[in-house]
Parts: structure tokens; sequence; C-alpha cells
């Protein structure tokens, strides 16, 4: 079977924007490829963050990965600083990383902008750290969203100029885009869903019903009134019940919005029944989860344990051929 990986930061809670544009995917890949899926710790230290929140959000990341399905028999799942090939080989790397490549990545240059006290070298050097994640386990696809096609062009990049150099070591991994609906800001429709934008903005997954609801309730619609045009905010929700509610349902208040005779109210206690309904049995899983942090601990160490056989079989590899 080929080879996936990918890889999440460790950033707290997840919305419905974080499932739908990976989570869920990651678990249907599961099927069909051997897959590896890392909780990116390192990543996470290149922004400003709390260190003695860290391993409480790694806990939850890891809570919240298998609740949505991710299976740790079935699939590797770890943290990537338990795994020290990751740092190693991202040394390596960075001596075939052309600088004029790295200066022209544009989520460096986004976070530079948007944490201007703290454009560090970590933040700069992210994305050969991300290159040494994928090219450590010889992966073959790494499903990502469309704002890592750069980094993954990158990681394309490292690899050919290592083998060029050093003799042909690496697999070049290809993009598995995911091809993500547009889960919209519920409050602000012109903006992405993100939880940087607060609380009323995001559903959480482990949002309780009662919760769901009310953030549905208050979300932007329209006045009604011009039917012809379907306003962001509308559209927003059209697009989670399609993915959440029933077919019918999603039918019905459809063809009432071209009638000209929808009623929001109805429109969203439906869909936050559904969103309910759909995340009932992992909010029970996540909580079973982190009531055992024992538990999920020895999960992720068994995790650890596989990943690292293969790390440390292929930096010696690697080790070799650059002359160390
Ligand atoms: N940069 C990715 C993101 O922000 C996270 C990531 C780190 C990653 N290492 C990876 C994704 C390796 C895929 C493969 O979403």
């Amino acid at each position: 079977m080929a080879k996936i990986f990918s890889g999440i930061q460790p950033t707290g809670q997840l919305h419905l924007g974080n499932y739908l544009g990976a989570i869920k995917n990651w678990v249907e890949l599961q099927d069909t490829y051997d897959c590896i899926y890392c909780i990116v710790d390192y990543h996470a230290m290149t922004i400003p963050y709390q260190p003695d929140q860290m391993q409480k959000n790694i806990l939850e990341a890891a809570a919240d990965l298998i609740a949505a399905g991710i299976d740790p028999q079935k699939s590797i799942l770890f943290i990537q600083s338990h795994v020290p090939e990751h740092t190693e080989l991202a040394w390596m790397l960075n001596t075939v990383t052309p600088l004029s490549e790295l200066k022209r990545m544009t989520q460096f240059k986004d976070k530079s902008k948007q944490f201007p006290e703290n454009v560090n070298m970590g933040l700069f050097d992210y994305p050969v750290l991300q290159a040494a994640d994928i090219l450590l386990y010889s992966t073959d696809k790494v499903p990502v969203g469309e704002d890592q096609i750069q980094h993954l062009e990158l990681t394309r990049l490292i690899a050919r100029k290592f083998n060029q150099k050093f003799g042909e070591t690496f697999v070049e991994p290809e993009v598995l885009l995911t091809k993500t609906p547009r889960v919209m800001s519920l409050k602000d429709p012109s903006k992405k869903m993100s939880k940087s934008l607060g609380p009323a903005h995001y559903i959480a997954l482990t949002d309780k019903p009662e919760i769901i609801q009310d953030k549905i309730k208050k979300a932007v619609t329209d006045t009604g009134e011009n039917s012809a045009e379907v306003s962001p905010g509308v559209q927003n929700l059209f697009t989670l019940l399609e993915i959440f509610g029933r077919a019918e349902v999603y039918k019905k208040f459809t063809a009432e919005h071209q009638a000209g005779k929808i009623k929001y109210a109805e429109l969203k206690e439906e869909l936050g029944q559904a969103i309910s309904d759909y995340f009932a049995d992992f909010r029970e899983q996540k909580q079973k989860l982190l009531a055992n942090p024992e538990g999920l601990r020895d999960l992720l160490a068994q995790g650890t344990k596989k990943a690292r056989e293969i790390a440390v079989k292929n930096i010696k590899d690697i080790k070799n051929k650059v002359g160390l």
C-alpha cells in the first residue's frame, strides 16, 4: 500500500473547519493507505504559545483524532518531538535548501505579519522541518489543503536537490489535495471559520448541543427578502446542512429559499440538531479518552515506537549518504 503522511498542530480544540478540511479525510484514507499521522509540537513552537498549556493541547489533539476515527491500531499516530530523527533530518535538509526558496513562502510572510514581535528562525525554517517530517518516512502522498501546496512543492525540490547531491535517497511526495467545502465564520461569513475570530464564529467539535444550537441561532443570514440571491451567511448554513443534514431536509430548505418562503429559524433549528447528532458519538469518545490520560499516553507511546522503527532505519541510511 502507498504511504500517507500528514501533520496537525496541537492548538487546542478542533472546529468544524479543521474537521472537514483535514480530519474527516484522514479517517477515510486509512482504508486505502498506510497512514502516518503526526501531532507536530515542534512546529507549534514557532508562534507565540503557552508552555504550560502544551501537554494539555497535545493530549487534546490526540483525543480529537482518535475520537474522530483515527484508529491507532491501523494508522501510526505519534508526537513529532518524541521522534528526534525529525529535527536531525531537518538539519541535514537545511544544507540543501536554497535560502531564496524559503524567502518566497507565503505562510512565513503571513505569520511574520501576524506576529511581528516574534519573527524567529524557527518560523522561517518551518517548511524544512515539514519536509523532514514527510521525507523521513518515504511518503508517497500527503493529504493537505490548498494552503500547504507551496510547502509541498518545496519538499519535492528539497528531495530532488538532496538526491542530486548525495544519490537517490528520497521519494518525491505528491500532494493529495483535500477538497474542502468552504466553511465560513458564523458571525462574519466573509472570513474562513477560525478560532482566532472568537468562539461565536466557530463550532468546536466538543461544543454541547445547547451551545451548537445557540451559535447557529446567532449566525448571520439575511433579511430573506431577496430570494434570487444567496447571501454568504445563508450559503454557509446551506453548505453545512448539505454535509450534516439529511438530503431531503437540504432539498426542502433550498427549494423554500428559491421560492422566497424560507424561515431561517427553522433552518437553523434543523442544522443545529444535525450537527449535534453528527458529533454525539465523537463527544462521548473524546470524553472517555481524556478521562484516561495514561491510556492515551500509552497509545501515543505505541505510535512513537512504530514511527521510530522506520525513522531510525532511514536516518541511518541518510547519514551514510551524507558521510556522517
Ligand atoms: N504545516 C502543516 C499545517 O499547518 C502541518 C504539518 C507539519 C504537516 N508537518 C507536516 C502537514 C507534514 C503535512 C505533512 O497544516
